[in-house]
């Protein structure tokens, strides 16, 4: 089936930092811009009618020169970090596609920053 995508501005997704609009390209009506540590998460929560792995994407912009490497953390279980590489600006945005195991019904989904510099900006997620 076609994804459903599940925007980082719209509730009940948490962004711990701001929600912005300064760097154009994003999706919807804005991008969560996480606050610069590795206390503050993103996290979506997401539906799925049958449990078993699926295709996860995750949209990200970071203008920076390094990475900002995320823990991705499904409804408590860390599964993998994602490198969210540099972008080269923060109106470049890219898509980073992963395989996540689901619950039928509602699941979450956290990114968690695991450096000092805390997340990249998040558009959203395509489940
Ligand atoms: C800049 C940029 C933000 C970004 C931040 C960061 O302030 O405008 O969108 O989130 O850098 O380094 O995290
Ligand atoms: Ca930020």
């Amino acid at each position: 089936a076609a994804p459903t995508r599940y925007e980082a501005e719209t509730s009940p997704a948490v962004c711990n930092g701001s929600i912005d609009n300064d760097h154009s390209g994003y999706s919807g009506s804005g991008f969560c811009n996480g606050d610069n540590n590795t206390g503050s998460y993103a996290q979506f929560t997401v539906n799925a009618a049958t449990a078993g792995t699926t295709t996860l994407a995750i949209r990200h912009a970071n203008g920076t020169t390094s990475g900002r490497p995320a823990g991705l953390i499904v409804n408590g279980a860390t599964t993998q970090t994602v490198p969210f590489a540099a972008t080269g600006a923060w109106t470049t945005w890219t898509t980073t596609t992963l395989t996540v195991p689901l619950n039928a019904g509602s699941n979450t989904i956290r990114l968690s920053p695991t450096t000092s510099n805390g997340l990249p900006n998040i558009d959203y997620i395509d489940v």
